[in-house]
């Protein structure tokens, strides 16, 4: 198939990346920003192994779920996938994409914890540069290009109000760092203040996550099931102890590469290196400790050999927070010693197809 033709579409189901299907014609085509039922004509922009990619280019057929996106950059802009349809309609398909990705496990029934709003809550964005077109923006993955996005809507107010600045005369060619032309930049907001970071991988201090609410109702999640008995644990990819500084644990092991925090039971570890999970054993053993509770809460890799640290450290409970699904079920369906005993999906990023799942274990 030719590149940049236009092919009729048909959707009949969404992705998990929140893109129409169509089958129609001799491939399967995923669409961005339709929905299922519409029909029209795409432009296709790649393939891949008997599937392509392709943009809307108009519709003869719209749903009835369609709505006005709020957002002007919406029908050019990447990163948010839902916003030509109600909240509603977006948080049912996240649903169904959820129960589907779990289907072969033997999940009790799902808890759906809305967003308390669709819009204005990231406290970071990142925005990626090329001083040599003068563009900054989204960066489109398919197509790679900048997309512009001086009135984005998912940022914080002040940090919408901070993205509006650096595109206002062009302010942000002037803060770049000369001697990086291509590059990133993360706008973000913590402790009343709005900062930008150009060009490293974590902004102040280490990771944070993005929606402080859902943040709050994700610890409400856990806290309601650690309960109130002084359990020891161990938070794995634990960043700055978010998961587990409000718990009331006895004792705990924080562990993460990035070291933020240098307090005693924090330790910097990748955990992705070859002898990683001997290197907590040795400590754990050496702390005298046997966490009865593990939580973890990787980066969209997930944790393969999540099978090979339960045995090892055999705690009776565990908490498995995800922002990638996929890499969750992955590593779960090689658990065979533990039983789901309780599923969230958090929507920590509404707007778009990413939320968070959170998956409660008990050894059998
Ligand atoms: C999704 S964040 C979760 C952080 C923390 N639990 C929180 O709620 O803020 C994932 C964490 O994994 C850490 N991480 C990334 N690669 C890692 C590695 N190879 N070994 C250990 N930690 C890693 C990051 O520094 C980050 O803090």
């Amino acid at each position: 198939m030719r590149q940049n033709r236009p092919i009729p579409f048909k959707i009949s189901t969404l992705d998990s990346l929140g893109q129409g299907v169509s089958k129609l014609g001799e491939r399967i085509t995923f669409i961005p920003k339709t929905l299922p039922g519409e029909e029209g004509e795409a432009i296709v922009q790649a393939e891949k192994k008997g599937v392509a990619f392709a943009r809307m280019n108009s519709l003869s057929v719209s749903s009835s779920d369609r709505v006005k996106p709020v957002c002007p950059h919406f029908d050019v802009c990447p990163s948010c996938h839902y916003l030509h349809t109600s909240y509603e309609k977006e948080l049912a398909t996240k649903k169904e994409n959820f129960l589907n990705l779990f289907r072969k496990l033997p999940l009790p029934e799902i808890k759906v914890v809305p967003a308390v709003r669709r819009t204005g809550y990231r406290n970071r964005v990142q925005l990626h540069y090329d001083t040599k077109i003068r563009k900054i923006g989204m960066l489109d993955a398919r197509t790679q290009e900048i997309i512009n996005i001086p009135q984005c809507l998912i940022g914080v107010p002040e940090v919408s109000k901070a993205i509006q600045n650096l595109y206002a005369d062009e302010q942000w060619l002037k803060l770049a760092p000369k001697n990086t032309p291509r590059g990133h930049v993360e706008i973000y907001y913590k402790d009343q203040a709005t900062e930008l970071s150009w060009n490293s991988s974590y902004a102040q201090g280490g990771f944070t996550q993005v929606f402080g609410e859902m943040n709050a109702l994700l610890h409400q999640e856990i806290a309601n099931w650690f309960g109130n008995e002084k359990s020891s644990v161990l938070d794995l990819f634990a960043g700055n102890g978010n998961l587990t500084n409000n718990l009331p644990y006895s004792e705990r092991l924080c562990v993460d590469i990035y070291n933020a925090a240098k307090e005693s039971d924090f330790y910097s570890c990748s955990l992705y290196e070859p002898g990683a999970l001997e290197k907590v054993s040795t400590l754990l053993k050496k702390k005298n400790l046997s966490p009865q509770v593990l939580i973890l809460d990787p980066p969209r890799s997930g944790l393969t050999d999540l099978k090979e640290w339960l045995t090892e450290l055999n705690p009776a409970r565990v908490a498995y927070v995800s922002c990638d699904p996929h890499t969750l079920v992955r590593d779960l369906l090689k658990v065979t010693d533990y039983r789901p005993t309780g599923a969230v999906l958090l929507d920590f990023f509404p707007s778009t197809f990413h939320f968070e799942s959170l998956i409660f274990l008990e050894r059998k």
